[in-house]
């Protein structure tokens, strides 16, 4: 089996916000680094797997503060964890002001990107040499998310699927919604 290791695939993108990437706010467009993360996650994916890759499914994205127009914004990325064809890409974005030099992470992620052939095919992805604690930290961490988000997969589509009509409707009585069926 083919082994690399996670400096090979490894890769930031650094991105000026210019002011059409803006929102009626004034800042800029979770749409906007959601777009420069995917961007990233097949890079790293395309790296690691050593072909095309397509998007599976992200994770975590939560936007932990605002990026203005004028800011760079960097986008770190790599393999934390690999299945036998899918590969979890860790992103942590960072937005510097470039007259301050402050500098703000703004978002982190996990991108999970399948390996695909000519074909269109699942195909098996390099397995991973840890080099260091942190990347042995990230590869359980990983394993951990991969199994937790099967689990709410499941966990979402068993619960759903024995509840009748009338159960999903008492389970609401009390929210923010109003029936007008
Ligand atoms: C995601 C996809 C590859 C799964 O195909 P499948 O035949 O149902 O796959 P399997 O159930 O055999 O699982 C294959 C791998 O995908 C992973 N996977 C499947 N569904 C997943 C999900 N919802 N989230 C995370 N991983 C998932 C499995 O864990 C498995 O990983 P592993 O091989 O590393 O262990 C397939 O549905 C697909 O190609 N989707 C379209 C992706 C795409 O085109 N993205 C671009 C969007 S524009």
């Amino acid at each position: 089996m083919e082994f690399k290791t996670v400096a090979e695939s490894e890769t930031t993108i650094t991105e000026l916000m210019i002011p059409s990437y803006a929102n009626f706010g004034g800042k800029v467009h979770g749409g906007i680094l959601l777009s420069l993360m995917d961007k990233v996650a097949y890079v790293v994916g395309s790296l690691h797997s050593g072909g095309y890759c397509v998007t599976v499914a992200v994770e975590n994205v939560e936007f932990l503060s605002p990026v203005e127009v004028g800011e760079l914004v960097s986008l770190k990325a790599s393999v934390n964890y690999v299945g036998k064809t899918t590969m979890l890409v860790g992103i942590r974005v960072e937005s510097m002001n470039p007259k301050t030099r402050i500098v703000k992470h703004t978002n982190s992620s996990y991108f999970t990107m399948a390996a695909k052939n000519e074909a269109n095919q699942l195909t098996e992805v390099p397995g991973l040499i840890l080099e260091n604690q942190t990347e042995v930290r990230r590869f359980c961490e990983g394993k951990l998310i991969k199994t937790f988000s099967k689990q709410k997969r499941e966990l979402l589509k068993s619960d759903m699927e024995d509840v009748s009509f009338e159960e999903m409707k008492a389970s609401i009585i009390d929210e923010k919604c109003q029936l007008s069926l």
